[in-house]
């Protein structure tokens, strides 16, 4: 099917391409109209996955983006505000969509690595008072993408939804790479899902899976969760095509997932050894962000100081796929879908620039 030296795609874990295992689901699954909630293979999914996470009920979600949204719907009324960190996906990536779909102000936290203390989360919290726009709710976000996929301590978690619900507020998790920490801090993916009122996953990253996200939650949540949805243009039909290889994601993949922080850790090694690359945060899961400085050019001089673009450019020359995030800083991401040798063939090219 492939010819030649293939290309090896750091760039994000979402690159991935379904398994053979995922393809044979996909052509067997059985089907029905999970608008009416009668897609057997879609049910099947959404009780496994709260199942697994600890809740009552869970909904499938096309992607990510609409699983954190309906989330904020559910938990919000337009007007209020939305506490996240600076960096947050929600923020970054998410288009705006809690200002375009909900009439949702994000209130910003400046944290140390994506993650806000429980005092940063208490006062960002607005009092009770008649001029005042209410604080309708906390989103975490762990594993962290823009923090290097940096990992929140469980303990962290707690105090942060204890200072919340304290103060009557819920606390959603953004947890698209949930997996990932759950392997990164040693427990079972339901100690990092407890104690939210709700969590996003994403079987589209590291589990492999061609498409789709689940948001779990109370029974009630998701049935409030599943109108919204299909507000938002996500009411699926026959999806339990999709939905299929979303079971084989839950059921094979996630015990790799320590296989793909290996080869992160062993990337950073190397990398950490060339002159004019910095690495910020010791990586703890399947992502890397490091810094490119001038050093790295040697005699060549960048006349638009884009460092991390001429870096991205050279590696691509060499068959190498890596993020520039800005001028300074790339991302690296590994996964399932990566060659034996990504380490040794991506540290051979970035030594080449010599
Ligand atoms: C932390 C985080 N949350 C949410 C998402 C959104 O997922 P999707 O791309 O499926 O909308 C991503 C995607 O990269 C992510 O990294």
């Amino acid at each position: 099917m492939e010819s030649g030296i293939r290309i090896i795609d750091l760039r994000s874990d979402t690159v991935t391409r379904p398994t053979l295992e995922m393809r044979k689901a996909m052509a067997e699954a059985e089907v029905g109209d999970d608008v009416y909630s009668e897609d057997p293979t879609v049910n099947r999914l959404e009780e496994m996955a709260a199942g697994m996470l600890g809740f009552e009920a869970a909904l499938f979600v096309p992607t990510g983006s609409m699983g954190n949204q309906v989330a904020l719907a559910v938990h919000t009324r337009p007007g209020e505000e939305v506490v996240c960190d600076a960096d947050s996906h929600i923020l970054h990536y998410e288009m705006a969509a809690m200002a375009a779909l909900s009439g949702l102000l994000p209130r910003v936290l400046i944290t140390v690595g994506g993650f806000p203390s429980a005092g940063q989360v208490s006062e960002a919290i607005q009092p009770d008072i008649g001029y005042l726009s209410r604080t309708g709710l906390i989103s975490l976000e762990n594993s962290h993408n823009r923090g290097g996929g940096a990992v929140m301590e469980i303990e962290n978690q707690r105090e942060v939804q204890e200072a919340a619900h304290q103060k009557g507020v819920p606390v959603h998790l953004d947890g698209a790479r949930i997996f990932n920490a759950a392997i990164a801090l040693g427990v079972d993916v339901s100690e990092v899902a407890a104690g939210f009122d709700s969590v996003m996953f994403c079987l589209s990253k590291g589990l492999g899976a061609p498409v789709g996200s689940l948001l779990c939650g109370s029974v009630d949540l998701i049935k409030e969760a599943r109108r919204i949805r299909k507000r938002f243009g996500g009411g699926m039909r026959q999806v339990g095509v999709l939905a299929a290889p979303g079971l084989v994601a839950l059921e094979k993949m996630t015990g790799r997932l320590a296989e793909d922080h290996l080869t992160v850790r062993l990337l950073a090694e190397g990398l950490a050894q060339q002159s004019g690359i910095e690495i910020p945060v010791d990586p703890q899961t399947n992502i890397l962000i490091f810094t490119v400085g001038p050093e790295w050019f040697g005699e060549k001089i960048l006349e638009d100081g884009d460092f991390a673009g001429g870096f991205v450019r050279h590696l691509k020359e060499n068959g190498i796929l890596a993020l520039a995030l800005d001028k300074n800083k790339v991302r690296m991401v590994a996964h399932y879908d990566l060659p034996e040798d990504t380490v040794e063939r991506t540290l051979a090219a970035v030594e080449s620039n010599k």
